[in-house]
């Protein structure tokens, strides 16, 4: 295992790496992590100090020595319908008032965006519940193909699991009632279980960096980017939550993670409560 200690002054090098690949602002005093992380990767790439597997990281034309530093850096705890209570929300008056609006003619469109989705839980859990709406008759004359969700995050290992569908006996307990389970996945003899393919098309996954100009994402009817901005610093969660405002139409909402809150940007997102929950309305 690269052994840290030999050069303490080499590690802000690799705090300004990563915090420059991915916004993830990790100081001197987290080295337990970096070395937790990288440790094995540095060893492995063969580099003799730190500044050598920086460059050897900058040097690689595949990307691929950077993505696994952005893999291993970044944290991807996630699990289904995270939280419940905004779900609840969701389910009750979110998702059948978007259902309403297309009915109605006044959307044809409904575009949800999970920004730093992981292994694709959130997004999913979206698609699952728009499913259970149609099957229990509260979509009635409304096409799922109407709703569009995109889900995205700078971590490729995590896409590519999320673009599978397929989830260990772990991940699949985890905040999932066996209702779910039991409609909406198929399990193989290995004890994984897939999500079925009408529930996963509904989500198209795409690798972006929460640095990234998102207008060429198009514009959301409602926007999740939930347990993210918690890594980062204040000046980019500031600049974060301006660039989503731009995707986000008049009137759509944002939902941010259970034990998060938008104080700033009062000017542009107006605090809601929909059945008990916190949502941020787009003002302009
Ligand atoms: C803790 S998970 C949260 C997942 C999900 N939103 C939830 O609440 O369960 C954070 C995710 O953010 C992603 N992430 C971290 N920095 C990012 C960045 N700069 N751009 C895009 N995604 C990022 C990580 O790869 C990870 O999958």
């Amino acid at each position: 295992m690269f052994d840290f200690s030999k050069n303490p002054g080499h590690l802000p090098l690799l705090s300004r790496y990563v915090a420059e690949a991915c916004c993830i602002h990790l100081g001197e005093e987290k080295r337990y992590l970096f070395e937790a992380r990288l440790g094995t990767i540095i060893s492995e790439s063969g580099a003799m100090d730190i500044p050598e597997f920086i460059a050897k990281a900058k040097a690689d034309a595949t990307g691929r020595l950077r993505d696994k530093i952005i893999d291993s850096m970044t944290t991807h705890e996630t699990y289904w319908f995270r939280d419940t209570r905004p779900w609840e929300a969701l389910e009750k008056s979110i998702l059948p008032e978007f259902g309403n609006l297309l009915r109605r003619g006044e959307k044809h469109r409904i575009r949800i965006l999970s920004a730093a989705c992981s292994s694709g839980q959130e997004p999913y859990s979206i698609a699952l519940l728009l499913h259970k709406l149609k099957a229990d008759g509260l979509l009635e004359g409304v096409n799922l193909s109407a709703f569009e969700i995109t889900a995205f995050d700078i971590s490729p290992g995590t896409l590519f699991l999320a673009s599978a569908g397929r989830y260990s006996q772990l991940e699949i307990s985890r905040g999932l009632p066996d209702f779910w389970k039991n409609s909406y996945f198929d399990s193989t003899p290995s004890n994984t279980w897939t999500l079925k393919a009408p529930v996963r098309s509904m989500v198209s996954f795409k690798r972006r960096n929460l640095q990234d100009d998102f207008t060429s994402l198009g514009v959301f009817d409602l926007v999740l980017c939930r347990n993210v901005a918690i890594y980062f610093e204040d000046h980019f969660k500031h600049d974060l939550f301006n660039r989503l405002a731009q995707v986000i139409f008049k009137d759509g909402l944002l939902m941010l993670g259970g034990t998060e809150s938008l104080l700033s940007h009062q000017n542009l997102f107006q605090a809601e409560q929909i059945v008990g929950s916190f949502f941020y309305r787009k003002k302009i």
